[in-house]
């Protein structure tokens, strides 16, 4: 029998003023190459192609160019932190060793996992699964995919779907390499998309009085000198988050788009102070006619039975819970915590699996 005081996800319960979130602060980055290997630089940084370019009339993208010779997703089991932990031990001589927490975080995880906690109140069907360690006082989440997640093999088409959004982000933006070659900025229209490469900025921030540090996959960025000059400083507000959707044809999917898509694009642009999401309009063919910049103030303002505060809430009450509940340091305890929509919560301490701590990163600190 659990004794675990859980916190309550019901709306009704959460809907008191907006917690303090401090403006988040990228202090560094990582990119993920063709083969999901570790480079500590921008390589993968994506420029945003200029405006006039992307937006213009008349233009539409195809995006199911280069599906059949697509490259193969490359599935990584047991990733977890490592990714992150990675960029730490890169970055451990800024770190101050003297102090018990790294870098100074109570929390360290990534950027998917706060958002899948803050969606959990407004979330009617996906559950989830927390891996929970503490050590150094810092308490590090990693996301263990659900059964229903592990399970489910993608169809063909559901395959199609998934390209189309990366296809999206590769038709809007351009790489420093590229660039840098003098080639046309549209050189890669033509080309498979490799779903692999990954930028990704490490962030901190404050959630209520938690120190938060997490990464954060991050689409297109609106200075192209900063691809190819890593000493010049990357700026939240200069990211954009891109995202493709139907074509609203009737006021049942505009219905759709604010009450279900509107939350998640707030939540995760949110968190790390992205301002706009560029809209591909895809029809059910994969064709992108219409492409529009939506502010993320316009998500929360057009909010249909949502609100950002109640999301917000409730990853403060999931961080006390867990700031509360897990005391000890331990690099061989993990706690396991699960949320469904319709059984709630349970948190049990995992009986013979591997930490997600490895030695390989433990090892390099004091
Ligand atoms: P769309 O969201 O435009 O469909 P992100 O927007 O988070 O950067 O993700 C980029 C793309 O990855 C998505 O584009 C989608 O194609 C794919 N993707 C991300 N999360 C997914 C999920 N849970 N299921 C299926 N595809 C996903
Ligand atoms: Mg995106």
């Amino acid at each position: 029998m659990s004794s675990y005081d859980f916190p309550s996800y019901n709306p009704r319960d959460l809907d008191r003023d907006f917690p303090y979130f401090a403006y988040p602060k990228i202090v560094g980055g990582l990119s993920l190459d063709g083969n999901r290997e570790f480079v500590h630089n921008r390589s993968q940084l994506q420029i945003l192609r200029p405006e006039n370019e992307i937006l213009g009339e008349g233009k539409s993208f195809n995006l199911n160019i280069g599906f059949e010779n697509k490259f193969d997703r490359i599935t990584v089991q047991g990733e977890y932190l490592n990714n992150m932990l990675r960029w730490i031990l890169a970055n451990r001589h800024r770190y101050d060793e003297t102090k018990s927490q790294i870098f100074g975080a109570d929390f360290l995880t990534f950027r998917g996992t706060f958002r899948l906690i803050m969606n959990s109140p407004y979330e009617r069907n996906e559950g989830w699964i927390l891996r929970i360690q503490k050590w150094k006082d810092t308490i590090f989440i990693a996301e263990e995919k659900t059964p229903e997640k592990l399970n489910k093999v993608p169809t063909q088409q559901e395959e199609r779907f998934m390209y189309w959004g990366y296809k999206f982000e590769d038709l809007m933006t351009t790489t420093a390499k590229k660039a840098c070659q003098n080639a046309a900025p549209a050189a890669n229209e033509d080309e498979p998309v490799n779903e692999n490469t990954e930028f990704n900025c490490m962030f901190v921030s404050k959630i209520g009085n938690f120190r938060v540090q997490y990464g954060a996959e991050m689409d297109g960025y609106m200075d192209p000198n900063a691809a190819a000059d890593e000493s010049i400083p990357l700026q939240p507000d200069k990211f954009v988050e891109l995202k493709t959707s139907n074509a609203i044809r009737h006021p049942g999917q505009e219905r759709t788009l604010r009450k279900f898509k509107f939350v998640k694009w707030w939540a995760q642009c949110f968190l790390v102070g992205t301002e706009n999401v560029i809209v591909g309009w895809k029809d059910k063919d994969g064709v992108v006619r219409n492409v529009q910049k939506i502010s993320v103030k316009e998500c929360s303002r057009s909010a249909l039975e949502w609100k950002g505060n109640v999301c917000f809430n409730f990853l403060l009450d999931v961080l006390t819970f867990l700031k509360k509940t897990i005391v000890e340091d331990s690099l061989t305890k993990v706690y396991r915590l699960t949320w469904y929509p319709d059984r709630g919560f349970t948190m049990e301490i995992e009986a013979c699996t591997e930490p997600f701590l490895h030695e390989w990163f433990y090892s390099q600190f004091k």
